[in-house]
Parts: C-alpha cells; structure tokens; sequence
C-alpha cells in the first residue's frame, strides 16, 4: 500500500521549536515526530511513502534517509511553490497507484487504516475519510454525514453557527487515482475547500472509529501528546521501551537524584543529588540536571542544562539550552534552541524565547 504523507506547512505555531528545525522532524519523547506517523502507517500495511515537502525539506530528507531504517520505500517530491493540499498531490501525479492513502503529517493518531481501507472497498468510495470527534471543531474540517457513512456536507474551519456535531477529519484519506482528474495541474488547489466540496454526493465517505488523534501544532498540544505517549494512551512503539512501569531510563544515565515516572530519561544524562524528574517528563541525551532542581510536566532536548535548584513545570526546552540556578520555566513556556537564561529568572505564560537569545541574571520576573 502507498502512502502520502504531507509535510508543507512551516509550522509558525510551534515555533520557536520549529524556527530551524522542521516539524517532521521535531523530536517527540524519542523519536522525530515523522517516525509515529511511519510506523502507524507501516502497522497497516504501508510499504511505499511519498513526502510531500516544502520548507526545509533537506533537513528532513537527512534525518529519514531512504526509509530503509522502517522498512519502507520512500521518497520526496518538493514544490517549486507551495501547491496547497490538492496541487501538492497533483504534484506527485507520476508516483502514485491506483489506490493510496493521503495523510496530513501534523497528526499523532493509531487510528484503524485497516479498517478504514476495508470500509473505503466496501462502498466503493472514491474517497474516504477518517472522522474523529474534538470538542471545537473550528480549526478543522467538519463532516456532516449520512447513515451509510456518506458524506453530507463537508465545512472547512466552520464558524460558531455552522457547527452541529463534533466529526472532523482526521487528516487521514483512502483515495483513487481518479481524484487527480478534479485538480487542475501547477496551481494552487486546496483539496478541503475545492475538491471535498464537489466530491460529496459523487463518491466521498466518513470512517467513524474510536481512536486515538491530536494535532500537535501548537506547544499546548505537543506536551499533551508528550504525556499522552508516556502514558500510553495513544498506541505507539515507545510503550515497547517504558513497560509497565510507565518508565524508560536508558543505560548510561547517572542518576543521584529521582526519577518519577511516567518518565524517559536517556544515555548520557545527569541528575544531581536531591533532584526531583518526573513525572510525565522526558530528558534527551546529554541532559544535565543540577542539585535541588524539580522538573514535572516537561520536555527536555538534547544537551540542555538546568542549573541547581530550578523549578521547570510545563515548559520545553530545546537542544542545547542553560538554564542558571534558582530559575523558573513553567506554564507553557518554551524555549529556542540554544537559549541561555541567567540565574533568578521567571519564565513563564506561555513566554517563546527565539533560538540565540540571552537572558542576563534576574534579567526577568513576571
Ligand atoms: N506539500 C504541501 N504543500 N503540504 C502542505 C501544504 C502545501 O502547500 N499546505 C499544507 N500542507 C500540509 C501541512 O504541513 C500539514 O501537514 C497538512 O498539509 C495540513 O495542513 P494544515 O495547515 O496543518 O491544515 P489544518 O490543520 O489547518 O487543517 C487540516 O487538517 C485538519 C486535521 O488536523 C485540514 O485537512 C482539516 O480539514 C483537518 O480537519
Ligand atoms: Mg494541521
């Protein structure tokens, strides 16, 4: 089976982690983000994926390389110029089968392709789509549909007085080739607001199924679905590494302090005397923890250093960056690449320190 997974968007509302690293690639807990959405998609029977990609599309090429690491065909096509969602797949027009899925690569779901394939073949659909329930559906694609899973009425980013029901789509489409004959070559088409439209009543399809789905393009959402695989409430392969006991502390991490779990804490990584980590807390490599601190609720990339007696809660901190004793990071803060913050300093309310910036010693309180 063939998929397509599209990876065009820039990602401005994860930034600052996406400021110079793309969001496919954007580490989630142990893996890159991209590597979820792989091997769900390899669980159903993928074998062969096209990366539809605009920004920074090397940089994602170098960290997946030729697929062979999941065992998969893959292969990139980039736009001269962004294509929307329709013209990206116009885009790829020669590589792709009679039949393949479509995936929007910004979602972390165990929805069942499975099933949803089995549905798409069983009503002969020319497309089908995976339907999750949210509790606003306004920043997606509501679908209104019929008994038989026939699509009514499809709503992109409906208004407050057009939403009736709590389906959207999931991002996640079984499609046939025919779609491409609906989307005009080397423009700018949007498949949600030109192409959905005109296929309801001539062959669109809803798959209703319990399952697991979060767009994680937003900091709020990307630590939600942190905790959501430490807690294993999203089917992944990280679950494989933390075991029942909610934990994962790879070999060659020092640990004076405590760990609390559900945590993952990997090689190389220190935590000193009287430190507490956890839970729901992930260190990358390299992370350095200093005496007395506390970290709870929190991502830390690679190689970051947290002086002694910090408070870090609800925060991410990207690779690379200091953190001076006696400082606070909470409450949806996020931190850039780099970043250096002085001692005595208070983070916090969602604050985004760009990759490179200084902050002096008690340089900042809220
Ligand atoms: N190659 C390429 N070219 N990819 C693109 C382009 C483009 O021009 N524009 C967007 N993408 C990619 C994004 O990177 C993302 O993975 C996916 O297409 C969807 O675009 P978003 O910008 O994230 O759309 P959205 O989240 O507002 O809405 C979409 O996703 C919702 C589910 O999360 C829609 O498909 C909604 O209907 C859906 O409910
Ligand atoms: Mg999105």
């Amino acid at each position: 089976m063939q998929a397509v997974i599209l990876v065009g968007g820039e990602g401005t509302r994860l930034r600052p982690l996406t400021s110079n690293v793309p969001k496919p690639v954007v580490p989630l807990v142990d893996r890159p983000f991209i590597a979820y959405m792989l091997e769900w998609l390899v669980s159903h029977g993928v074998d062969d994926v096209i990366m539809s990609c605009g920004f920074l599309a090397t940089a994602v090429r170098d960290v997946l390389g030729d697929g062979s690491g999941y065992g998969i065909r893959l292969r990139f096509v980039e736009e001269p110029d962004p294509r929307g969602t329709a013209g990206a797949l116009k885009y790829a027009e020669d590589l792709l089968d009679e039949r393949f899925l479509m995936l929007n690569g910004d979602v972390l779901t165990d929805l069942d392709l499975s099933a949803q394939i089995a549905q798409h073949e069983r009503t002969g659909a020319v497309g089908t789509l995976g339907l999750v329930p949210v509790d606003d559906p306004s920043a997606y694609g509501l679908v209104r549909i019929l008994g038989d899973g026939a699509v009514r009425e499809f709503v992109e980013k409906p208004s407050a007085d057009q939403i009736d029901t709590n389906m959207i789509s999931a991002g996640a489409y079984v499609l046939e080739r025919s779609i491409l004959d609906m989307v005009p070559a080397d423009q700018n088409v949007s498949i949600e607001r030109e192409i959905w439209p005109r296929l309801v009543g001539n062959g669109l399809y809803g798959f209703e199924h319990e399952a697991y789905w979060m767009d994680i393009g937003t900091p709020d959402r990307y630590l939600q679905g942190t905790f959501d695989i430490l807690d294993g409430k999203v089917r992944t392969a990280v679950q494989q590494r933390l075991g029942d006991g909610f934990l994962a502390v790879a070999d060659g991490a020092t640990i004076t302090g405590r760990v609390v779990p559900p945590a993952l804490v990997e090689a190389g990584v220190d935590i000193g005397h009287g430190a507490t980590v956890g839970p729901l807390v992930v260190l990358a490599e390299g992370v350095q923890v200093g005496e007395g601190s506390t970290i709870e609720t929190s991502v830390v990339h690679a190689d970051a250093r947290i002086g002694r007696h910090c408070v870090l809660r609800g925060c991410i901190v990207a690779a690379g960056a200091v953190i001076g004793d006696n400082t606070q990071i909470t409450d949806g803060a996020v931190l850039g690449e780099g970043v250096r913050i002085g001692a005595d300093n208070v983070v916090t309310r969602g604050a985004r320190v760009f990759p490179g910036v200084e902050i002096p010693d008690g340089g900042l309180k809220f």
